[in-house]
């Protein structure tokens, strides 16, 4: 069987590429809703039925684990989905403890970028809450650069102009750490760096989820193998169309050099 990873659009792909590093003998279905991309400014009950939508057509075709590969609807619906389903479920989350600890050490600010909706979700103030006793957490949403992966522009002018003009208010010195809070981001990284200290650390949930992904398909004796085999859906479609093939192929092997 295949494992299932879920986004609201490409996002979900950068995810799935480190799933693919040390599971590269498992097959995958990858499917993006990209009818309704994006979630993270809309409302979150809107965003809840897509979901629920998406993960009922995808439990269909049967697979042995779902990776919701997307920050913003782990937050609103991954409690649902675990009552609902009887596969194992994972989802991905800002990183913020890693950050925490990492910067607490140099007296550095966190600076999590994620989607509104994942921002304003009670599930993120709890993890806040719990984890940034020394006030050093902050946060920005940036829907911009979930719109620039969307339409595949990575033209680093029009994305540096857009997080200059996002980043203006921070003073960048005092953070140590970035946390991608959105699994559209960790496209950008390259150009990120350009607009940070040297010393600050960008760092994603993405490996941490595919480790957990590992971890449960061993405990549960499900490792198979197969050779990396992926199949696309968008919203419901079977992607079939090589250009679009070609593009994800592309966004996998951009993500080779971050
Ligand atoms: N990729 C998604 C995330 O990790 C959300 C992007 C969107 O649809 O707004 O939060």
């Amino acid at each position: 069987m295949r494992i299932g990873f879920f986004d609201s659009g490409i996002g979900g792909i950068t995810v799935l590429h480190q799933a693919l590093r040390i599971l590269p003998h498992e097959d995958y279905l990858f499917y993006a809703d990209t009818l309704n991309v994006p979630y993270g400014e809309k409302a979150k009950e809107e965003v809840k039925q897509y979901i629920f939508d998406a993960v009922s057509f995808i439990a269909e075709q049967q697979v042995k684990a779902l990776v919701i590969a997307c920050n913003t609807a782990t937050s609103v619906a991954i409690r649902e989905l675990r009552e609902k389903y009887d596969f194992p479920i994972l989802g991905i989350e800002p990183a913020v403890k890693p950050a925490v600890q990492k910067s607490e050490i140099h007296r550095k600010k966190v600076l999590v970028l994620a989607t509104s909706l994942t921002l304003n979700e009670e599930k993120f103030h709890l993890l806040v809450k719990r984890l940034d006793q020394h006030d050093i957490v902050e946060s920005l949403a940036l829907p911009g650069l979930v719109e620039f992966a969307e339409r595949f522009d990575f033209d680093e002018h029009r994305v540096i102009s857009y997080l200059k003009r996002a980043l203006a208010v921070f003073d960048l010195t005092q953070y140590g750490t970035v946390v991608l809070g959105c699994t559209h981001f960790p496209y950008f990284t390259n150009t990120l760096r350009k607009l940070l200290p040297e010393d600050v650390d960008i760092i994603s949930g993405s490996a941490g989820t595919a480790a957990n992904l590992k971890r449960i398909l061993e405990a549960n004796q499900q490792i198979n193998s197969g050779n990396g085999d992926i199949v696309y859906f968008k919203s419901g479609v079977k992607v079939e169309d090589p250009e679009t093939l070609e593009n994800y192929n592309k966004l996998l092997l951009k993500l080779d050099e971050m």
